[in-house]
């Protein structure tokens, strides 16, 4: 009875997210028993509800993807019983103060530990930081808030959003998500390179010919085109999602697990890098496209979306490390809506095994003949190699294998939302997959310049059919540095 309360408060309660990832996230927590004993959940937003509507909300999302347990429907019932709603403004400090009665009402003075979850529009992000931070824990207990990208626009307003946010909170108390950071690969990233012998010793500029970090989806911004055009795929999912597995990726081995060991070593990966440049970068928008009798929008038929926009919602791009272990090497991203599949993956091409004796095998396309290692982030997530193998029988022919660590097949758990992971390091206060204020600003000062650059120009991109593998420029940008794009595109 005496143990701390815990009560997790949604800003944003009836938005999109909150809906589909972190009520379901939160009742997963719950459904494993990982959420502390005294806990309660407030969802926070402007429309009028009930605390019976918001159970009625919730409950339309609450899934029970862990297994199909006899108990799951009183579990649902029970972890209901512990949401409440409270209607107000955002930015309304009285709003606020009315919250705070009712979270002091649950916690019946014992000590009381409260994170918000800010999932709400930029334009009203801080004036809700500090609504929140007025109704921050007022006894021993801890104060966190989490916050969502857009994390700003460019390195300016990002320095802005920091310095207003650290008006209200210390550095300590803010956990700025990047849900990719929570996605079961990338988390495992660090663990392939580093407790496997025989990958590190390869991570160099020495072994490694290119790395490519892909992003797709295979549908447009349906309904999203509002927030889309003022950021862009660039802000969207390079400068954040891409940016962040390539700096877990390219590290050097930190001093120890710690956040603060991580975090550093990535701040030095991120500074070592070259900002983006035009040349560098081929940036696509999706047009409509006809397919099997149905018409699939353009980004501008979006009405949201002004006619003549000219925000990317693809890009590629070649980014370059300066340091002893990458010098050279060349980092490939690409990412795009409304593209012809969806996935996410890492794929490491390594080089040529030097006077290979079977090159013969392979003809003249020597590509083949190199290894390549995959970490498909997902769908269907897997690890896999490609190697070069004997074809059975009495001749001599090579091809290529893979040894694969397919994930469904080797385990048979259901792999966690990476919000559910996430969520449970803010309540336990483990700060690793969250980003430091040093790393962000490090992350604009590669992108701005080249995102002021587009703007300016006005650089028109290029058109790809919607369901398409992409504009033919991102072929062409990484030929320019003699690589193939694994994927096949
Ligand atoms: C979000 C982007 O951060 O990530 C969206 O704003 C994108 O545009 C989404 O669709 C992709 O996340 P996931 O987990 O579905 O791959």
């Amino acid at each position: 009875e005496n143990e701390p309360t815990v009560s997790i408060t949604v800003v944003g309660a009836s938005g999109d997210l909150a809906k589909k990832k972190i009520f379901p996230a939160l009742f997963a927590l719950y459904y494993e028993d990982c959420l502390p004993q005294q806990f309660t959940i407030y969802g926070y937003a402007r429309s009028k509800m009930s605390d019976a509507d918001l159970r009625h909300m919730v409950s339309k999302t609450l899934t029970c993807r862990i297994d199909k347990r006899e108990n799951c429907t009183e579990k649902m019932e029970q972890f209901l019983k512990r949401c409440f709603y409270h209607s107000g403004q955002y930015d309304s400090p009285e709003n606020f103060a009315e919250l705070d009665k009712k979270l002091k009402e649950h916690e019946g003075g014992r000590v009381s530990n409260r994170l918000f979850y800010l999932s709400i529009p930029p334009n009203i992000f801080i004036d809700s930081v500090r609504c929140a931070s007025l109704s921050a824990s007022s006894g021993n207990g801890w104060t966190r808030v989490i916050v969502e990208k857009p994390f700003g626009r460019d390195s300016e307003s990002s320095a802005a959003l920091t310095k207003a946010l650290k008006q209200y909170l210390e550095e300590d108390q803010i956990f700025r998500i990047d849900h990719y950071l929570g996605k079961e690969l990338v988390e495992n990233l660090s663990v392939l390179r580093f407790s496997n012998l025989i990958f590190e010793p390869l991570w160099s500029r020495q072994y490694i010919r290119n790395v490519q970090l892909i992003f797709s989806e295979d549908f447009g911004t349906e309904g999203r085109g509002g927030y889309f055009d003022n950021y862009g795929i660039i802000r969207d999912i390079m400068q954040n999602h891409l940016l962040q597995i390539l700096a877990l990726f390219a590290m050097e081995t930190p001093v120890s697990l710690d956040a603060e060991d991580i975090r550093n070593e990535k701040v030095k990966v991120l500074r070592s890098m070259r900002p983006l440049q035009l040349e560098n970068m081929v940036v696509g928008q999706y047009k409509s496209h006809t397919k099997g009798g149905v018409t699939y929008p353009a980004y501008t038929d979006d009405k949201t979306v002004p006619d003549d926009s000219l925000t990317p919602t693809f890009a590629a791009a070649a980014l370059f490390i300066d340091n002893a272990r990458w010098d050279g090497v060349p980092f490939l991203m690409k990412a795009g809506k409304a593209l012809h599949n969806k996935r996410a993956e890492i794929r490491v091409q390594f080089r040529h095994v030097p006077g290979n004796l079977y090159n013969r095998n392979f003809g003249t396309d020597l590509d083949c003949a190199t290894n390549e290692l995959v970490i498909r982030v997902q769908p269907d997530e897997a690890i896999y190699l490609k190697i070069n193998n004997k074809v059975p029988g009495l001749g001599m022919r090579l091809d290529r294998s893979n040894l694969n660590l397919h994930y469904a097949a080797r385990y048979s758990k259901e792999i966690p939302c990476a919000y559910e992971r996430l969520l449970l390091d803010a309540v336990e206060g483990e700060r690793r997959l969250f980003i430091r204020s040093d790393e962000l600003d490090a992350a604009w000062a590669l992108f701005t310049p080249l995102l002021k650059e587009l703007e300016e120009k006005k650089i028109i991109p290029e058109y790809y059919p919607y369901g398409s593998r992409g504009p033919v420029g991102a072929h062409y940008l990484a030929a320019k540095y003699n690589v193939r794009w694994g994927d096949g595109v």
